[in-house]
C-alpha cells in the first residue's frame, strides 16, 4: 500500500456525536528503530515484541462544531485535565488531517490512563499515540461503510506511525515488524506488521521483566535522539546493521536458538546508546545501576547457563527477557540481586502480548 491509500474519498455517513474507547499496549524492539527521515520514515527496518500489561486506554468522544477552522480538543489524564499534553497532539493533528479530513469538524474530549505509573520512566508514547489513533480510525468507520478490518488495522498502525514512530508497531502482536526489509514479506516503511514467518515455541510467551532504575524524566527525548543520526559518523554502518540483524533473526526465531537471539538483542541495545555515546552533542542515558544489572545478568548466566538477557529502551530502565520456561528462576534472581538497583525497589513483570483491544463504552 502506498500513502494514497490512505486519503479517504467523501464519507457516507454523518454522525454529530459518540465516543469511542480503546486499550494500547507498548511494545518492546528487539532490533531498534533510531534514526527517521521525514513525515516519521524510519532509517531501518526494527521489530518488536508487543507487551502485554503495560498500556494505556484512551476514550475519545466527539461532537460536531460549528466552525471547522481550527482542531478543537482537552486533554485528560487519570481525570485531570493535561494541557502539558496538547503541544504534541496538536502536532500530531497536523500530521494526520490529509488522512482524516474530519478532525476539524468535531471537537474533541480525550480521556486517557496508563497502567503503569506516569513517572515511571516508561515512555507512554507507543501504547498512548496507538490508542488515540485506533480511537480516530473508530470515527472514521462510523463515518464510512468502506473500512474493512484490514484496512482499519493498518490505517491505525500508518497513524500512529505519525504520533510516535514506535506506536505503529502496538496495534497488533506478538511480533511485529515496522520497515522495509527484503527478506520480510509485506514489510513497510508506513506501518507495523505482523512478523509473517515461523516462530518457535521458545519465543511463545516470552517474558519482560521491566526494572524501573531511573522514573525521572529523559534528559534527551527520543525526539531529538533520532535527529542526531543526521550526519551521526556511524550512521550508515549502523543501519545496515540493523538490516543484517533482522535477517539473522529470521533464522532464529525459526531454528529456537535463543544463545544467537540474546547475543543479537542485548548487542542492538548496546549499540542503540553507543550511538547516542557516540551523536554529537553526546549523551548517556544509561545510570550506575543499569550497568550494575547489566553485569548481574551477564554473571548469573555464567553461573547458571540461563537464557535470560536484557535490552534498553531510550532511557536507564532494563528490560529483562527471558523465556517461560524460566519465570521461575528469574523472578527469583530478580528478586534476590537485581530488585536493590531499581529505584524504591519498582519493577513491572509483563510478558509478550497480542496487541489492542477495543472497549466497549
Ligand atoms: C529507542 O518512537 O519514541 O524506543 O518517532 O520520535 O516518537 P518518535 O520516537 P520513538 O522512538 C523509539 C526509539 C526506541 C527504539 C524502538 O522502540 O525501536
Amino acid at each position: 500500500m502506498i500513502e494514497q491509500d490512505f486519503i479517504p474519498k467523501t464519507y457516507s455517513e454523518t454522525k454529530d456525536s459518540g465516543s469511542v474507547t480503546w486499550s494500547s499496549p507498548s511494545n518492546i524492539a528487539l532490533v531498534k528503530y533510531w534514526g527517521k527521515k521525514e513525515h516519521q520514515i524510519p532509517e531501518n527496518p526494527s521489530i518488536s515484541f508487543t507487551l502485554n500489561n503495560c498500556k494505556t486506554t484512551t476514550t475519545l468522544s466527539f461532537s460536531r462544531k460549528e466552525s471547522n477552522d481550527v482542531f478543537s480538543f482537552d486533554v485528560f489524564l487519570d481525570g485531570e485535565q493535561k494541557d502539558s499534553f496538547k503541544s504534541k497532539i496538536e502536532t500530531f493533528f497536523n500530521r494526520i488531517e490529509r488522512y482524516l479530513p474530519f478532525l476539524r469538524d468535531f471537537h474533541f474530549k480525550i480521556e486517557t490512563s496508563n497502567t503503569f505509573p506516569h513517572s515511571s520512566g516508561i515512555a507512554s508514547s507507543a501504547s498512548g499515540m496507538s490508542a488515540l489513533a485506533l480511537c480516530l480510525m473508530s470515527i472514521e468507520k462510523e463515518l464510512s461503510s468502506e473500512v474493512s478490518e484490514a484496512y482499519f488495522i493498518k490505517k491505525a498502525s500508518f497513524l500512529a506511525r505519525l504520533g510516535s514512530g514506535s506506536a505503529c508497531r502496538s496495534v497488533e502482536g506478538d511480533l511485529i515488524v515496522w520497515g522495509t526489509h527484503k527478506e520480510i514479506d509485506g514489510s513497510s516503511d508506513l506501518f507495523g506488521v505482523k512478523y509473517p514467518y515461523e516462530v518457535h515455541q521458545n519465543f511463545k510467551n516470552y517474558q519482560d521483566t521491566i526494572l524501573l532504575v531511573d522514573k525521572g524524566e529523559k534528559q534527551v527525548s527520543s525526539t531529538v535522539g533520532h535527529d542526531l543520526m543526521h550526519d551521526h559518523p556511524f550512521a550508515t554502518r549502523r543501519f545496515e546493521q540493523a538490516h543484517e540483524n533482522m535477517s539473522k533473526l529470521i533464522d532464529i526465531f525459526k531454528n529456537g536458538d535463543v544463545d544467537t537471539f540474546l547475543k543479537i538483542i542485548e548487542s542492538e541495545a548496546l549499540t542503540l546508546h553507543a550511538m547516542m555515546m557516540t551523536s554529537m552533542p553526546y549523551f548517556i542515558l544509561m545510570k550506575p545501576n543499569t550497568l550494575e544489572i547489566i553485569n548481574k545478568i551477564w554473571a548469573f548466566r555464567i553461573e547458571t547457563n540461563s537464557k535470560v538477557c536484557f535490552t534498553l529502551d531510550a532511557g536507564a530502565n532494563v528490560h529483562v527477557l527471558y523465556p517461560e520456561s524460566e519465570k521461575e528462576a528469574v523472578l527469583k534472581f530478580i528478586e534476590n540481586e537485581l530488585v536493590a538497583y531499581c529505584q524504591n525497589g519498582h519493577y513491572i513483570n509483563d510478558q509478550i502480548g497480542f496487541g489492542a483491544q477495543q472497549i466497549d463504552n
